[in-house]
């Protein structure tokens, strides 16, 4: 069974309890990023607290690719979604990137994600995703920091989370190295509880021409 199946029919009300009300508000940092008429690609998204906001701001124009790896979290996503809007989502129940829509996404949305998989799984994101963007989308991150104050309840985390999944992630992510690796640049931040968790708005770097290609007739 999938390890979040067993925590969907809590996770929101615990992570509520443990990190606040702020924890669950920062899910909306930064989706005026989502333009009418956009293809979003949300992977990891629970249950889709903030999913009937970000369907509203691509419109009937727009759509969304809802990507989840546990049915059960899923399940709860598709019940807060009217039926007559629940054409624009294309959920996907799987857990290894593969896309097999031929379209481009606009803005990718990943909030804790990263936190939850391993260097490989997230070097495996990066790639699918690095294929179906264009030099005009934008990832929306969120995610938790290493700040020294919540060092306690970061190792708490992260264990509760190894435990639970089975994997040996035994910190946070370099996420910064990721995005960099994967050719992607920080656009604009916002920080949460000193900086405990961060919500980033990441471009396609800029191609860097290199001068023996430029010909100077
Ligand atoms: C920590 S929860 C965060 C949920 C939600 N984004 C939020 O902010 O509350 C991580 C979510 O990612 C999903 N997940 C974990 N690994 C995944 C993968 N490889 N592909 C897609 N979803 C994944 C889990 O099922 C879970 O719903």
């Amino acid at each position: 069974m999938n390890a979040y199946n067993f925590v969907a029919p809590f996770y929101d009300a615990l992570a509520t309890l443990v990190l606040g009300q702020k924890f669950h508000g920062s899910k909306w940092a930064f989706l005026d990023i989502i333009q009418r008429g956009d293809t979003v690609l949300v992977v990891g998204g629970g249950t889709g607290a903030n999913l009937p906001d970000i369907l509203k701001r691509c419109g009937k124009e727009g759509k969304v690719i809802y990507m989840e790896a546990s049915e059960k979290m899923l399940d709860k996503a598709k019940k807060r979604i009217p039926l007559n809007i629940s054409g624009q989502v294309e959920f996907i129940c799987r857990a290894d990137f593969k896309f097999q829509e031929e379209c481009n996404f606009d803005v990718i949305v990943t909030q804790f994600l990263l936190d939850v998989l391993t260097d490989q799984d997230i070097t495996a994101l990066f790639e699918e995703v690095n294929q179906r963007v264009t030099s005009d989308s934008k990832w929306l991150f969120l995610d938790f920091f290493p700040v020294r104050d919540k060092q306690f309840l970061i190792r708490l985390m992260i264990t509760c989370f190894g435990i639970l999944t089975q994997h040996p992630r035994k910190e946070l992510p370099d996420y910064a190295g990721f995005f960099t690796k994967g050719g992607w640049v920080a656009a604009k931040e916002m920080s949460f509880e000193k900086g405990f968790y961060q919500a980033k708005v990441y471009l396609p770097a800029p191609k860097v021409i290199k001068s023996d290609t430029i010909s100077l007739k």
